[in-house]
Order: C-alpha cells, then sequence, then structure tokens
C-alpha cells in the first residue's frame, strides 16, 4: 500500500496532468475532441460540437444552448458553475462565454451558412451586476454564404490546448508573437455594439519577463494561501481518470488508484487546500518552475470592463489560442493577478501597472507563450448536457 507520504508527492507531482488514456469500461473523457458534429446535418448542433471545444476557467463549462425553431440559437451561462470566491465579477466567466461564442460562430460559417449574432439580446446586467438569466448571445442562421467569409483558423479548432507543462527557453519571433496578438485585437474592428476596441500586447525582453514571471509567481502563491479560492478550486479538480470520465469537466490530477486513497482520507479538502501541507509545497516548486520557464507574455487590454466588452476579450481571446496553435506554440493563461477579489487587491493593482494598464483600462487575459511537449486534451461534457430543459 502505497504510503501517505509517498501519495501526495505524487499528487503534488503532477499538478493538472492529463492522459489520454481512459479505462476502457468509462465513458470517453476526450470524445468531444475526435470529429466534433460529424454526422449532424443542422449547422447550430455542428457548431455547439465545436463550441465545446473553448477554453473557459477552470474547465467548468459554464454553458447552456436553446435552440429555437429551425434556425435560432440562444446562448447562456450555466449559472451553477460560476467561481464566485475568485471570479466575484463573472469576468473571466463572461471571458469563457466570449471563447464558446466566437467557436461557435466560426464553426456556422465553416458550414457555409451565413448568421447574425446579436450579443446580449435581452440586455446585459448593468452597474457591475453580475450574469443572469438573459442569454449573452443570439445567433440567428440564414442561407449561406458567410457574411464575414470562413475564418481559416477554424481548423486549429481541435488542436487547441491550454499547455501546462514546462517551456522551452527558445523564444518565440517578434513575427510569429505580433500574428497571434494581431489575431486578438484586429479581427472585429469595429467591434460590435458600440463596445470599445481592445488591445493585445507581447513581451519577451528579459528584464520584463522576469518581472512578470515574479509577479504571476507572487499571485499564483497569495490564491494558494487564500482558503476561499482553494475551497473553490477543489471542487473543480477531477482525481483520476474515473472521476474525470464521469464529471468531464474540472481540473485533471492524474493519481493512482483514487478510489482506494478517498476511502484513506488521502484526497480530503483540508490536505488539498493547506498551503503547508507536503502535497502543496511540491505542488507550488512545480508551478513555480513552469511559470519560470515562460519566455514570454501575452496579454489582452480593455478600455472599459461591460459584460460585451468580456465577452469579446473571450472571443479575441480564443482566436489568440487558435493562432498560437497555428503558429506551433503553446499558451497557458495566469489569472490568479487579474482576479478581482480582495484578498488579490494589491497585487491585482501592480499588474495593471507593471502591464501598462490605465486607470480605466482592465488586463482581461494574461498568458505564457512558448514552445513545449505537446498537451493532452482537456474534458468535455457531452453536448446534449449544455442543452436547457
Ligand atoms: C478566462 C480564463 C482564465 C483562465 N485562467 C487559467 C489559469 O489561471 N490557469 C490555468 O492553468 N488555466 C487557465 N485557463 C485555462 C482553462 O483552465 C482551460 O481553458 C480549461 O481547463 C480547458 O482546457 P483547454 O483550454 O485545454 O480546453 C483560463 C481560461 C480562461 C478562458
Amino acid at each position: 500500500m502505497p504510503s501517505r507520504r509517498h501519495v501526495l508527492a505524487l499528487l503534488a507531482s503532477t499538478p493538472f496532468a492529463t492522459s489520454a488514456c481512459s479505462p476502457s469500461s468509462a465513458p470517453d473523457y476526450a470524445a468531444a475532441w475526435r470529429s466534433p458534429g460529424s454526422g449532424e446535418a443542422d449547422p447550430r448542433r455542428f457548431a455547439l460540437a465545436h463550441a465545446i471545444l473553448a477554453p473557459n476557467p477552470h474547465n467548468t463549462q459554464p454553458w447552456q444552448v436553446e435552440l429555437r425553431g429551425e434556425d435560432e440559437m440562444l446562448l447562456y451561462c450555466d449559472l451553477e458553475r460560476r467561481l464566485p470566491f475568485t471570479d466575484p465579477l463573472d469576468r473571466q466567466i463572461t471571458v469563457g462565454c466570449g471563447a464558446f461564442l466566437y467557436l461557435c460562430w466560426m464553426a456556422i460559417a465553416h458550414t457555409g451558412n451565413g448568421c447574425e449574432m446579436s450579443i446580449f439580446p435581452d440586455g446585459a446586467p448593468d452597474g457591475g451586476a453580475r450574469l443572469d438569466n438573459r442569454p449573452f448571445a443570439r445567433i440567428l442562421v440564414k442561407g449561406g454564404p458567410p457574411t464575414d467569409g470562413v475564418d481559416s483558423l477554424f481548423e486549429h479548432v481541435i488542436a487547441r490546448r491550454t499547455n501546462r507543462n514546462d517551456y522551452e527557453s527558445r523564444i518565440p519571433t517578434e513575427e510569429l508573437l505580433n500574428t497571434v496578438a494581431r489575431a486578438a485585437d484586429a479581427w472585429m474592428e469595429p467591434p460590435p455594439n458600440g463596445a470599445a476596441s481592445l488591445a493585445a500586447h507581447a513581451e519577451t525582453g528579459p528584464s520584463q519577463v522576469a518581472a512578470i514571471r515574479d509577479l504571476v509567481w507572487r499571485a499564483f502563491d497569495r490564491e494558494m494561501r487564500t482558503r476561499g479560492a482553494q475551497v473553490e478550486t477543489y471542487q473543480w479538480l477531477r482525481f483520476g481518470k474515473a472521476e474525470r470520465a464521469r464529471h468531464r469537466d474540472g481540473l485533471y490530477i492524474d493519481v493512482p488508484v483514487p478510489g482506494v486513497l478517498r476511502a484513506l482520507g488521502m484526497l480530503d479538502e483540508a490536505d488539498i487546500v493547506d498551503p503547508e501541507s507536503n502535497a502543496n509545497k511540491r505542488a507550488a516548486a512545480d508551478w513555480k518552475r513552469k511559470v519560470d520557464s515562460a519566455p514570454a507574455f501575452l496579454w489582452i487590454t480593455t478600455p472599459d470592463d461591460t459584460p460585451t466588452t468580456r465577452l469579446l476579450a473571450g472571443m479575441a481571446y480564443a482566436r489568440m489560442n487558435l493562432a498560437a496553435t497555428a503558429a506551433g506554440l503553446a499558451m497557458h493563461p495566469w489569472s490568479q493577478a487579474l482576479q478581482e477579489y480582495e484578498e488579490m487587491a494589491d497585487l491585482y493593482a501592480e499588474t495593471k501597472t507593471l502591464l501598462g494598464a490605465g486607470a480605466g483600462e482592465t488586463v482581461q487575459m494574461l498568458a505564457r507563450i512558448g514552445y513545449a511537449e505537446p498537451a493532452e486534451p482537456a474534458a468535455r461534457r457531452d453536448m446534449a448536457d449544455m442543452f436547457r430543459t
């Protein structure tokens, strides 16, 4: 029997690791990534099969969909799948919804159909209110051809990943980084609904990269020491292959014999959220090595922070992640320093200064970018689970 110490060491050395193998009897956690939408005659269903592959915070997959009539679809946030402690304004969840919307929109174009997209068609939450039951987008499929053409980045949807491996020291060329950054900020000009334009930035300068690594690390460490944040994350950790296959969401942690470990109390919340536990000390060393391997960073800023702007930032991030995939580059967001909860306030302010964001501006996404071993796909629930009942 593995000792408690041994088990925790294993746990700690593989945070968020993934593996392509599932036990043969379990549902396939990665099925959604294989030939999405094949056999779907309805362009909306084809689009949804792709949209569910969007990047999203903690892989909660916070989306719900309603198909109306023959040609209309309404997209909603699944309010039960938000992260209220670390994302008290629903800003990041809305960014994830934007990524979902972008993949949906580009997939419809790929079917040869045009569509009309309205953002927050029944109005957006205002005055800093969180998301509510109203749709964040409405898409009306129209006969072809697609008015804005077909986005060639579509072909990278199934290869896109969040890559948490160690990165090589090789720095991507300025040309490549510019291509990725422009994929975010030049794709929708002018932005719809009178929203303000966003800006994407890339940094490779050694002293600035070192400063960002340091800040990102301090924010990560702060989060590990913030109980509310840790408890929230714990709800979304999936230990072992069977648990991942059962939930098909959340963040995977590759542990051996999780059933036995659970029975022994070794995967208990108390251990996992304790910053001083052996598990977390080793995990921290692992994450520190990862951030210190970052050769470059990319970030997106917006001049305001309305729900519509957040949605557009998510669309832009999805496009940036796809462009990185097309360029053979790995990407990995580090969002802790961008989060708006009290315990993070000083580092949040420091980040804005370091990244040159003005007083009214918001840093919507911050990610390392570079070269790394390929990452395995993250789990996805079935498209059928996203339909509103
Ligand atoms: C708004 C937003 C914030 C994110 N922040 C982080 C983060 O801080 N750390 C991290 O490892 N991944 C982060 N991610 C990546 C998600 O965890 C990832 O998209 C999700 O687990 C699904 O995996 P996939 O992108 O490989 O499909 C973020 C994604 C989004 C859209």
